[in-house]
Protein backbone atom coordinates (compact mmCIF):
# COMPACT_ATOMS: atom_id res chain seq x y z
CA UNK A 1 0.00 0.00 0.00
CA UNK A 2 1.17 3.16 -1.08
CA UNK A 3 0.82 6.38 1.84
CA UNK A 4 -1.15 9.13 0.36
CA UNK A 5 0.16 12.31 0.66
CA UNK A 6 -2.51 14.37 2.75
CA UNK A 7 -3.41 17.78 1.66
CA UNK A 8 -5.89 20.32 3.69
CA UNK A 9 -6.95 24.08 2.68
CA UNK A 10 -6.29 26.48 5.18
CA UNK A 11 -7.44 30.03 5.53
CA UNK A 12 -4.78 32.07 6.22
CA UNK A 13 -7.08 35.09 7.50
CA UNK A 14 -8.78 32.81 10.37
CA UNK A 15 -7.06 29.38 10.26
CA UNK A 16 -10.10 27.53 8.76
CA UNK A 17 -9.44 24.13 7.31
CA UNK A 18 -11.41 22.44 4.43
CA UNK A 19 -10.65 19.35 2.17
CA UNK A 20 -11.41 21.24 -1.11
CA UNK A 21 -10.15 24.62 -2.16
CA UNK A 22 -12.46 27.16 -2.35
CA UNK A 23 -12.64 30.60 -3.17
CA UNK A 24 -13.99 32.22 -0.16
CA UNK A 25 -13.67 31.25 3.03
CA UNK A 26 -16.54 29.90 4.95
CA UNK A 27 -15.81 30.96 8.46
CA UNK A 28 -14.44 34.62 7.84
CA UNK A 29 -15.50 35.66 4.31
CA UNK A 30 -11.45 36.66 3.32
CA UNK A 31 -11.45 36.10 -0.08
CA UNK A 32 -8.96 33.85 -2.13
CA UNK A 33 -7.08 33.38 1.56
CA UNK A 34 -7.25 29.02 1.18
CA UNK A 35 -3.50 27.90 1.05
CA UNK A 36 -2.79 24.69 0.37
CA UNK A 37 -1.11 22.22 3.04
CA UNK A 38 0.59 18.94 2.42
CA UNK A 39 0.59 16.91 5.77
CA UNK A 40 3.06 13.60 4.61
CA UNK A 41 1.71 11.04 6.85
CA UNK A 42 4.63 9.18 8.00
CA UNK A 43 6.20 12.79 9.36
CA UNK A 44 2.87 12.22 11.82
CA UNK A 45 4.56 10.18 14.39
CA UNK A 46 6.60 12.84 14.92
CA UNK A 47 4.36 15.04 16.46
CA UNK A 48 5.31 16.38 19.48
CA UNK A 49 3.06 15.28 22.41
CA UNK A 50 3.23 15.90 25.96
CA UNK A 51 1.70 13.82 29.44
CA UNK A 52 2.63 13.97 33.32
CA UNK A 53 1.81 11.70 35.08
CA UNK A 54 -1.61 10.57 36.58
CA UNK A 55 -1.60 12.63 40.44
CA UNK A 56 -3.97 13.21 43.04
CA UNK A 57 -4.35 17.28 42.83
CA UNK A 58 -3.50 16.98 46.29
CA UNK A 59 -0.12 15.68 45.92
CA UNK A 60 0.71 18.12 43.52
CA UNK A 61 3.55 20.60 44.78
CA UNK A 62 4.28 24.44 44.09
CA UNK A 63 7.68 25.11 44.82
CA UNK A 64 7.65 28.49 47.18
CA UNK A 65 8.64 31.00 45.06
CA UNK A 66 7.50 29.90 41.12
CA UNK A 67 7.53 33.34 39.24
CA UNK A 68 10.81 34.40 37.86
CA UNK A 69 10.82 38.25 38.50
CA UNK A 70 12.24 40.34 35.94
CA UNK A 71 12.50 43.80 37.85
CA UNK A 72 11.16 45.64 35.46
CA UNK A 73 7.52 46.16 37.86
CA UNK A 74 5.65 47.42 34.35
CA UNK A 75 6.60 43.71 32.62
CA UNK A 76 6.02 41.86 35.87
CA UNK A 77 2.75 43.51 36.70
CA UNK A 78 1.35 42.76 33.34
CA UNK A 79 2.24 39.25 33.66
CA UNK A 80 -0.02 39.15 37.35
CA UNK A 81 3.68 39.22 39.18
CA UNK A 82 6.45 37.26 37.03
CA UNK A 83 7.02 34.74 34.31
CA UNK A 84 5.75 31.37 35.59
CA UNK A 85 7.87 28.59 35.04
CA UNK A 86 6.82 26.06 31.80
CA UNK A 87 4.58 28.83 30.46
CA UNK A 88 4.09 30.02 27.10
CA UNK A 89 3.50 33.86 26.61
CA UNK A 90 2.98 35.65 23.17
CA UNK A 91 3.67 38.88 22.52
CA UNK A 92 2.22 40.45 19.90
CA UNK A 93 2.03 43.82 18.09
CA UNK A 94 2.64 45.81 15.15
CA UNK A 95 6.31 45.71 13.18
CA UNK A 96 8.27 48.42 14.78
CA UNK A 97 6.68 49.20 17.68
CA UNK A 98 9.23 47.56 19.76
CA UNK A 99 8.85 43.93 20.77
CA UNK A 100 12.31 43.14 20.07
CA UNK A 101 13.72 46.43 22.05
CA UNK A 102 11.29 44.87 25.38
CA UNK A 103 12.05 41.35 24.55
CA UNK A 104 16.17 41.34 24.62
CA UNK A 105 15.75 43.97 27.84
CA UNK A 106 14.05 41.62 29.75
CA UNK A 107 16.03 38.75 28.78
CA UNK A 108 19.15 40.87 29.96
CA UNK A 109 17.42 41.04 33.32
CA UNK A 110 16.87 37.97 34.01
CA UNK A 111 20.56 36.90 32.78
CA UNK A 112 21.73 39.88 35.42
CA UNK A 113 19.74 37.89 38.13
CA UNK A 114 21.68 34.86 37.58
CA UNK A 115 19.70 33.11 34.53
CA UNK A 116 20.68 31.52 31.82
CA UNK A 117 18.44 33.22 28.90
CA UNK A 118 18.26 32.37 25.17
CA UNK A 119 17.41 34.49 22.57
CA UNK A 120 16.47 33.08 19.21
CA UNK A 121 16.07 35.29 16.49
CA UNK A 122 15.06 33.71 12.69
CA UNK A 123 14.97 38.06 11.72
CA UNK A 124 18.50 39.04 12.69
CA UNK A 125 21.97 38.29 12.45
CA UNK A 126 23.93 38.17 15.46
CA UNK A 127 25.95 41.07 14.67
CA UNK A 128 22.34 43.32 14.22
CA UNK A 129 21.23 41.86 17.58
CA UNK A 130 24.34 43.24 19.12
CA UNK A 131 24.25 46.48 17.88
CA UNK A 132 21.06 46.51 19.04
CA UNK A 133 22.43 45.30 22.68
CA UNK A 134 24.84 47.74 22.47
CA UNK A 135 22.37 51.29 22.28
CA UNK A 136 20.47 49.20 25.05
CA UNK A 137 23.76 48.67 26.79
CA UNK A 138 22.66 45.29 27.20
CA UNK A 139 25.62 43.08 27.76
CA UNK A 140 25.41 40.45 30.52
CA UNK A 141 26.79 37.50 30.19
CA UNK A 142 24.09 35.32 30.90
CA UNK A 143 22.03 36.08 27.45
CA UNK A 144 23.03 33.99 24.81
CA UNK A 145 21.86 34.82 20.99
CA UNK A 146 21.60 32.28 18.41
CA UNK A 147 20.28 33.59 14.91
CA UNK A 148 18.04 30.42 13.32
CA UNK A 149 14.73 29.20 11.52
CA UNK A 150 14.42 25.63 11.36
CA UNK A 151 12.45 24.45 14.56
CA UNK A 152 14.12 20.95 14.51
CA UNK A 153 18.03 22.56 14.66
CA UNK A 154 16.99 24.86 17.31
CA UNK A 155 15.72 22.29 19.60
CA UNK A 156 19.05 20.45 19.25
CA UNK A 157 20.76 23.86 20.29
CA UNK A 158 18.37 23.88 23.11
CA UNK A 159 19.32 20.59 24.28
CA UNK A 160 22.56 22.23 24.11
CA UNK A 161 22.47 24.94 26.14
CA UNK A 162 19.96 23.86 28.69
CA UNK A 163 18.83 27.82 29.19
CA UNK A 164 16.61 28.78 31.64
CA UNK A 165 14.36 30.95 29.45
CA UNK A 166 13.44 31.08 25.87
CA UNK A 167 12.77 33.79 23.59
CA UNK A 168 11.66 33.14 19.83
CA UNK A 169 11.67 36.26 17.68
CA UNK A 170 9.22 36.28 15.73
CA UNK A 171 7.66 32.66 15.55
CA UNK A 172 6.51 34.09 12.13
CA UNK A 173 10.17 33.62 10.82
CA UNK A 174 10.60 29.81 12.23
CA UNK A 175 9.63 26.89 10.42
CA UNK A 176 9.74 23.09 11.19
CA UNK A 177 10.21 20.12 8.61
CA UNK A 178 6.88 17.96 9.54
CA UNK A 179 5.03 20.07 7.31
CA UNK A 180 5.41 21.26 4.04
CA UNK A 181 3.83 24.62 3.70
CA UNK A 182 6.19 28.12 3.91
CA UNK A 183 7.07 29.47 7.08
CA UNK A 184 4.08 32.22 8.22
CA UNK A 185 1.51 29.75 7.27
CA UNK A 186 -1.35 29.32 9.31
CA UNK A 187 0.24 25.65 9.35
CA UNK A 188 3.87 26.61 9.94
CA UNK A 189 2.25 28.87 12.90
CA UNK A 190 0.56 26.63 14.82
CA UNK A 191 2.76 23.82 14.82
CA UNK A 192 5.59 25.68 15.67
CA UNK A 193 4.08 26.86 18.36
CA UNK A 194 2.63 23.61 19.57
CA UNK A 195 5.98 21.93 19.53
CA UNK A 196 7.66 24.93 22.10
CA UNK A 197 4.01 24.63 23.83
CA UNK A 198 5.22 20.58 24.24
CA UNK A 199 9.05 21.86 25.42
CA UNK A 200 7.93 24.43 27.49
CA UNK A 201 5.80 21.81 29.71
CA UNK A 202 8.16 18.80 29.50
CA UNK A 203 11.43 21.33 30.60
CA UNK A 204 9.60 24.04 33.19
CA UNK A 205 11.33 26.16 31.13
CA UNK A 206 9.31 29.46 30.13
CA UNK A 207 9.24 30.41 26.53
CA UNK A 208 8.70 33.86 25.10
CA UNK A 209 6.86 33.83 21.19
CA UNK A 210 7.10 37.06 19.60
CA UNK A 211 4.70 37.50 16.79
CA UNK A 212 3.47 40.21 14.33
CA UNK A 213 0.19 41.42 13.62
CA UNK A 214 -0.43 43.09 10.42
CA UNK A 215 -2.98 46.10 10.12
CA UNK A 216 -5.72 43.83 7.75
CA UNK A 217 -6.57 41.24 10.62
CA UNK A 218 -2.98 39.19 11.29
CA UNK A 219 -2.42 36.95 8.63
CA UNK A 220 -1.00 33.75 10.49
CA UNK A 221 -0.59 36.14 13.00
CA UNK A 222 -1.05 35.87 16.97
CA UNK A 223 -5.11 35.30 16.83
CA UNK A 224 -4.24 31.99 15.85
CA UNK A 225 -2.41 31.29 18.50
CA UNK A 226 -4.27 32.97 21.07
CA UNK A 227 -6.12 29.58 21.86
CA UNK A 228 -3.07 27.71 22.87
CA UNK A 229 -0.46 29.79 24.88
CA UNK A 230 -1.11 30.41 28.53
CA UNK A 231 -0.71 34.34 27.98
CA UNK A 232 -1.24 36.82 25.57
CA UNK A 233 0.12 40.18 25.72
CA UNK A 234 -0.54 43.09 22.74
CA UNK A 235 2.30 45.26 22.91
CA UNK A 236 0.72 48.82 21.67
CA UNK A 237 0.95 52.52 21.07
CA UNK A 238 0.72 55.16 18.03
CA UNK A 239 4.49 54.96 16.42
CA UNK A 240 3.64 58.39 16.79
CA UNK A 241 3.64 58.78 20.12
CA UNK A 242 6.63 57.95 22.48
CA UNK A 243 4.12 55.70 24.95
CA UNK A 244 4.05 51.86 24.61
CA UNK A 245 1.44 49.87 26.20
CA UNK A 246 1.96 46.22 27.13
CA UNK A 247 -1.71 45.02 27.57
CA UNK A 248 -2.75 41.54 28.88
CA UNK A 249 -5.66 39.94 27.17
CA UNK A 250 -5.15 36.40 28.18
CA UNK A 251 -3.66 35.06 31.29
CA UNK A 252 -3.73 31.84 32.87
CA UNK A 253 -1.72 33.20 35.53
CA UNK A 254 -3.21 36.46 36.67
CA UNK A 255 -5.86 39.06 35.58
CA UNK A 256 -6.39 40.06 32.63
CA UNK A 257 -6.35 43.91 31.32
CA UNK A 258 -3.25 44.53 33.04
CA UNK A 259 -1.23 47.33 31.82
CA UNK A 260 2.50 48.15 31.88
CA UNK A 261 3.41 51.65 30.48
CA UNK A 262 7.13 52.24 28.88
CA UNK A 263 8.09 55.04 26.78
CA UNK A 264 10.37 54.43 24.01
CA UNK A 265 13.33 56.55 24.73
CA UNK A 266 16.61 56.70 22.46
CA UNK A 267 18.23 54.03 24.55
CA UNK A 268 15.31 51.80 24.89
CA UNK A 269 12.36 51.16 27.09
CA UNK A 270 11.87 52.98 29.97
CA UNK A 271 9.32 52.50 32.89
CA UNK A 272 6.39 54.73 33.23
CA UNK A 273 5.58 54.08 36.82
CA UNK A 274 2.89 57.02 37.24
CA UNK A 275 1.03 57.41 33.69
CA UNK A 276 -1.38 59.73 34.95
CA UNK A 277 0.97 62.35 35.17
CA UNK A 278 2.35 61.74 31.90
CA UNK A 279 -0.98 61.59 29.81
CA UNK A 280 -1.95 65.13 31.55
CA UNK A 281 1.28 66.89 31.22
CA UNK A 282 0.66 69.00 27.97
CA UNK A 283 -3.29 69.41 28.84
CA UNK A 284 -4.16 72.90 27.62
CA UNK A 285 -5.40 75.63 30.26
CA UNK A 286 -9.54 76.16 29.99
CA UNK A 287 -9.84 75.35 26.90
CA UNK A 288 -13.45 74.46 25.46
CA UNK A 289 -13.58 70.65 25.19
CA UNK A 290 -11.19 68.93 27.60
CA UNK A 291 -11.99 67.08 30.44
CA UNK A 292 -9.98 64.36 32.16
CA UNK A 293 -11.96 61.11 33.33
CA UNK A 294 -10.17 58.69 35.84
CA UNK A 295 -10.61 55.33 34.16
CA UNK A 296 -9.31 51.72 35.13
CA UNK A 297 -6.51 49.81 33.26
CA UNK A 298 -6.82 46.37 34.71
CA UNK A 299 -6.30 46.99 38.38
CA UNK A 300 -4.77 50.57 38.07
CA UNK A 301 -6.42 54.18 38.05
CA UNK A 302 -5.42 56.14 34.85
CA UNK A 303 -5.98 59.96 34.27
CA UNK A 304 -6.30 60.71 30.76
CA UNK A 305 -7.58 63.64 28.79
CA UNK A 306 -10.78 63.56 26.43
CA UNK A 307 -11.19 66.06 23.70
CA UNK A 308 -14.08 67.02 21.57
CA UNK A 309 -14.14 69.20 19.28
CA UNK A 310 -17.78 70.27 18.11
CA UNK A 311 -18.51 73.28 15.19
CA UNK A 312 -21.06 73.96 12.44
CA UNK A 313 -20.05 71.08 9.35
CA UNK A 314 -19.64 72.91 5.96
CA UNK A 315 -20.67 68.86 4.55
CA UNK A 316 -24.23 68.06 3.88
CA UNK A 317 -23.11 64.59 5.76
CA UNK A 318 -21.48 66.00 8.93
CA UNK A 319 -18.51 64.00 10.38
CA UNK A 320 -18.42 62.31 13.51
CA UNK A 321 -14.36 61.17 14.29
CA UNK A 322 -13.51 59.11 17.46
CA UNK A 323 -9.78 58.12 18.47
CA UNK A 324 -9.30 56.58 21.49
CA UNK A 325 -13.09 55.55 22.20
CA UNK A 326 -15.49 54.02 20.73
CA UNK A 327 -16.69 55.07 17.49
CA UNK A 328 -20.74 54.07 18.43
CA UNK A 329 -20.13 54.64 21.70
CA UNK A 330 -19.85 58.64 20.70
CA UNK A 331 -22.73 58.19 18.48
CA UNK A 332 -24.53 57.21 20.94
CA UNK A 333 -24.17 59.36 23.48
CA UNK A 334 -24.87 62.32 20.40
CA UNK A 335 -27.92 60.74 20.22
CA UNK A 336 -28.51 60.79 24.00
CA UNK A 337 -27.02 64.79 23.85
CA UNK A 338 -29.42 65.84 21.16
CA UNK A 339 -32.60 63.88 22.55
CA UNK A 340 -32.53 64.70 26.29
CA UNK A 341 -30.96 68.06 26.13
CA UNK A 342 -32.24 69.39 23.11
CA UNK A 343 -28.66 70.13 21.59
CA UNK A 344 -28.41 70.82 17.61
CA UNK A 345 -26.01 68.42 16.85
CA UNK A 346 -27.48 67.17 13.48
CA UNK A 347 -25.39 70.06 11.62
CA UNK A 348 -22.23 69.93 13.50
CA UNK A 349 -19.05 67.78 13.17
CA UNK A 350 -18.28 66.20 15.96
CA UNK A 351 -14.38 64.86 16.91
CA UNK A 352 -13.25 63.13 19.92
CA UNK A 353 -9.87 62.28 21.09
CA UNK A 354 -8.44 60.74 23.84
CA UNK A 355 -5.02 62.58 23.96
CA UNK A 356 -1.44 60.63 23.94
CA UNK A 357 -2.59 57.57 22.04
CA UNK A 358 -4.10 55.48 24.60
CA UNK A 359 -7.30 53.57 23.98
CA UNK A 360 -10.23 53.99 26.23
CA UNK A 361 -12.51 50.78 26.53
CA UNK A 362 -14.81 51.53 29.81
CA UNK A 363 -18.58 52.46 29.83
CA UNK A 364 -17.18 55.16 32.39
CA UNK A 365 -15.89 56.87 29.97
CA UNK A 366 -19.07 58.13 28.61
CA UNK A 367 -20.14 60.81 31.15
CA UNK A 368 -16.33 62.21 30.24
CA UNK A 369 -17.29 62.40 26.58
CA UNK A 370 -20.57 64.01 26.90
CA UNK A 371 -19.18 66.67 29.23
CA UNK A 372 -16.34 67.11 26.34
CA UNK A 373 -19.37 67.44 23.92
CA UNK A 374 -20.95 69.79 25.67
CA UNK A 375 -18.12 72.03 26.59
CA UNK A 376 -17.21 72.69 22.64
CA UNK A 377 -20.31 72.69 21.81
CA UNK A 378 -21.18 75.86 24.55
CA UNK A 379 -17.83 76.99 24.07
CA UNK A 380 -17.60 76.71 28.08
CA UNK A 381 -14.41 75.38 29.30
CA UNK A 382 -14.78 72.79 32.08
CA UNK A 383 -13.19 73.73 35.77
CA UNK A 384 -9.64 72.76 35.11
CA UNK A 385 -9.87 71.05 39.14
CA UNK A 386 -12.53 68.75 37.77
CA UNK A 387 -12.85 64.92 37.11
CA UNK A 388 -15.85 62.73 35.87
CA UNK A 389 -16.56 59.35 35.35
CA UNK A 390 -19.17 57.73 34.79
CA UNK A 391 -21.69 55.44 32.78
CA UNK A 392 -24.71 57.10 30.43
CA UNK A 393 -27.87 55.31 28.96
CA UNK A 394 -30.37 56.27 26.72
CA UNK A 395 -32.75 58.21 28.88
CA UNK A 396 -29.83 60.58 29.49
CA UNK A 397 -29.53 58.60 33.33
CA UNK A 398 -26.07 58.25 34.57
CA UNK A 399 -25.47 55.09 36.01
CA UNK A 400 -22.68 53.65 38.46
CA UNK A 401 -19.55 52.41 37.37
CA UNK A 402 -17.01 50.14 39.22
CA UNK A 403 -14.49 51.01 41.99
CA UNK A 404 -15.17 54.88 42.79
CA UNK A 405 -12.78 54.87 45.58
CA UNK A 406 -9.83 53.99 43.74
CA UNK A 407 -10.92 56.35 41.07
CA UNK A 408 -11.25 59.36 43.00
CA UNK A 409 -8.35 58.81 45.33
CA UNK A 410 -6.62 58.92 41.77
CA UNK A 411 -7.88 61.90 41.09
CA UNK A 412 -6.77 63.72 44.42
CA UNK A 413 -3.38 62.34 44.06
CA UNK A 414 -3.09 64.19 41.10
CA UNK A 415 -4.35 67.67 42.54
CA UNK A 416 -8.02 67.44 40.96
CA UNK A 417 -10.21 68.93 43.84
CA UNK A 418 -13.91 68.02 42.39
CA UNK A 419 -14.98 64.76 41.39
CA UNK A 420 -18.57 64.56 39.76
CA UNK A 421 -19.95 61.25 39.83
CA UNK A 422 -22.89 59.14 39.30
CA UNK A 423 -25.85 59.43 42.51
CA UNK A 424 -25.34 55.85 42.79
CA UNK A 425 -21.48 55.66 43.34
CA UNK A 426 -21.63 58.76 45.71
CA UNK A 427 -23.35 56.70 48.22
CA UNK A 428 -21.36 54.22 48.68
CA UNK A 429 -17.53 56.27 48.85
CA UNK A 430 -15.70 57.95 51.09
CA UNK A 431 -14.90 61.68 50.54
CA UNK A 432 -11.23 62.12 50.55
CA UNK A 433 -10.36 65.24 52.56
CA UNK A 434 -10.06 68.15 49.87
CA UNK A 435 -12.35 66.42 47.02
CA UNK A 436 -15.73 68.08 46.90
CA UNK A 437 -17.90 65.00 45.22
CA UNK A 438 -21.08 65.47 43.30
CA UNK A 439 -23.82 63.33 42.29
CA UNK A 440 -25.17 63.11 38.91
CA UNK A 441 -28.14 62.05 38.39
CA UNK A 442 -29.07 62.83 34.57
CA UNK A 443 -27.06 64.57 31.87
CA UNK A 444 -29.21 67.75 32.76
CA UNK A 445 -27.45 67.59 36.07
CA UNK A 446 -24.60 67.80 34.60
CA UNK A 447 -24.49 70.33 32.51
CA UNK A 448 -26.11 71.92 35.46
CA UNK A 449 -23.67 71.28 37.62
CA UNK A 450 -20.52 71.71 34.84
CA UNK A 451 -21.59 75.14 33.56
CA UNK A 452 -23.57 77.10 35.92
P1 LIG B 1 11.88 46.97 17.42
O1 LIG B 1 12.10 46.45 18.79
O2 LIG B 1 12.82 46.53 16.37
O3 LIG B 1 10.39 46.67 16.94
P2 LIG B 1 9.69 45.26 16.58
O4 LIG B 1 10.56 44.18 17.05
O5 LIG B 1 8.37 45.35 17.29
O6 LIG B 1 9.50 45.25 15.11
O7 LIG B 1 11.88 48.57 17.55
C1 LIG B 1 11.65 49.33 16.45
C2 LIG B 1 11.63 50.82 16.72
O8 LIG B 1 12.04 51.23 17.99
C3 LIG B 1 12.55 51.47 15.74
O9 LIG B 1 11.76 52.23 14.84
C4 LIG B 1 13.46 52.33 16.50
C5 LIG B 1 12.89 52.35 17.88
N1 LIG B 1 13.95 52.27 18.89
C6 LIG B 1 14.19 53.35 19.71
O10 LIG B 1 13.57 54.40 19.59
N2 LIG B 1 15.16 53.25 20.69
C7 LIG B 1 15.90 52.10 20.83
O11 LIG B 1 16.75 52.05 21.75
C8 LIG B 1 15.64 51.00 19.97
C9 LIG B 1 16.41 49.72 20.09
C10 LIG B 1 14.66 51.11 19.03
MG1 LIG C 1 11.59 42.76 15.86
Amino acid sequence: MTKQKKSIYVCQACGYQTLKWMGRCPDCGQWNSMVEEVTSPERKEKRSSFMSELQSIDKISLAPEMRLKTDISEFDRTLGGGVVPGSLILIGGDPGIGKSTLILQVLDRLARNGCRALYISGEESPQQIKLRAERLAVHSDGLFVIAGTCIEDLFEELKRLKPDLVAVDSIQTIYTDAIASAPGSVGQVREVAAQLMAFAKQSGIPVFLIGHVTKEGAIAGPKVLEHLVDTVLYFEGDRGHVFRILRAVKNRYGSTNEIGVFEMKDSGLAEVGNPSSIFLEQRPQDAPGSVVIPCLEGTRPVLVEIQALVGPSPLGMPRRTAVGVDHNRVSLLVAVLAKRMGMQLTDQDIFVNVAGGLKVEEPAADLGIVSAMMSSFLERPVDRRTVVFGEVGLAGEVRGVSQPDLRIREAKKLGFSRCLLSRSNLEGVRTPQGMELAGVESVQDLHEILFN
